[in-house]
């Protein structure tokens, strides 16, 4: 048993998509999520400029004193990772991608066409792609940036038209011409806009690795015997800029989820502490 809590972190609210999916089978477990929404996004910004902040926060993480780091964010997990494990090798750290990598490589073949999309730095990194050809090399992958989806998303702009022009933007020709009938949604934020998704191509099959993650998460919280029984840790959801759209956000995404008694959020600059409470 580890009553200590999980920790998770995300360039902004993408990340907090992991979270339900959590509650929901390990209700036991006790969350700390830092979203860097100061910083965001990450997806356009320079591989070392990610690792920096990368590591700011796994430090931060690991002085909360968590159990397991999860990267719940595509762009972390594809470029830093390794770095990521290395820099704290007494913790176990967990990427996104790899789970849902190992599912699509499972459950796919080679007449299914696969579409990936993500933000500029996952697709260019390729890490999907790469992973799951090592485990299944016939599948036929496409791959796809959508660099305007994290922005608007994180303005809160979803049940909305500019919301559904910017999908048929960066995917109408992406789905058409390569004939595609599933995609990996690579990026936590775009479980968010599933719904506008399905609703403009309800022929794909829609693979979202922050469902996927869980089933990782409870592996290795049985394999090390860590799983949490009767907690008091309390649920803590950082910000680095706490702001309305954030906590509106949270509202969105928890809807009945969230446990308001336990759910503490708290702004918090990495240099200056905490500054300001919110709820
Ligand atoms: N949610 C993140 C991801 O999964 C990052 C998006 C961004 O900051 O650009 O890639």
């Amino acid at each position: 048993m580890d009553n200590r809590p999980i920790g998770f972190f995300d360039s902004g609210l993408g990340g907090l998509t992991c979270i339900p999916p959590l509650m929901k089978r390990l209700p036991e477990e006790k969350i700390i999520y830092f979203g860097d929404t100061a910083r965001t996004p990450y997806g356009s910004k320079a591989i070392s400029t990610i690792k920096g902040f990368s590591m700011e926060i796994a430090d931060f993480l690991v002085k909360c004193n968590v159990k397991m780091i999860v990267i719940a964010c595509n762009t972390v997990s594809a470029t830093c990772v390794g770095e990521l494990r290395k820099k704290f090798p007494d913790i176990p750290i967990l990427g996104i991608i790899e789970p849902a990598a190992r599912q699509v490589a499972s459950e796919c073949d080679a007449d299914n066409q696969v579409g990936i999309i993500g933000t500029k730095v996952t697709i260019a990194s390729h890490a999907y792609k790469d992973m799951i050809h090592e485990i299944n090399d016939t599948l036929n992958i496409n791959e796809n940036a959508c660099p305007a989806f994290v922005p608007l998303i994180e303005e809160g702009i979803i049940e909305n038209d500019i919301m559904d022009l910017t999908i048929k933007y960066y995917m109408d020709e992406f789905v058409k011409n390569n004939h595609l009938d599933t995609v990996i949604l690579g990026c936590t934020h775009y479980p968010l806009i599933k719904k506008n998704i399905e609703r403009l191509y309800p022929q794909l099959n829609i693979i979202n690795p922050s469902s996927i993650i869980v089933n990782r998460i409870e592996e290795i919280l049985k394999d090390g015997d860590m799983f949490a029984k009767d907690s008091e840790c309390q649920n803590v959801f950082y910000a680095s800029d706490l702001s309305e759209n954030f906590l509106n956000m949270i509202d969105h995404i928890f809807a009945e989820e969230a446990d308001d008694a336990k759910v503490k959020f708290l702004n918090f600059d990495l240099e200056n502490e905490f500054v300001k409470q919110g709820k």
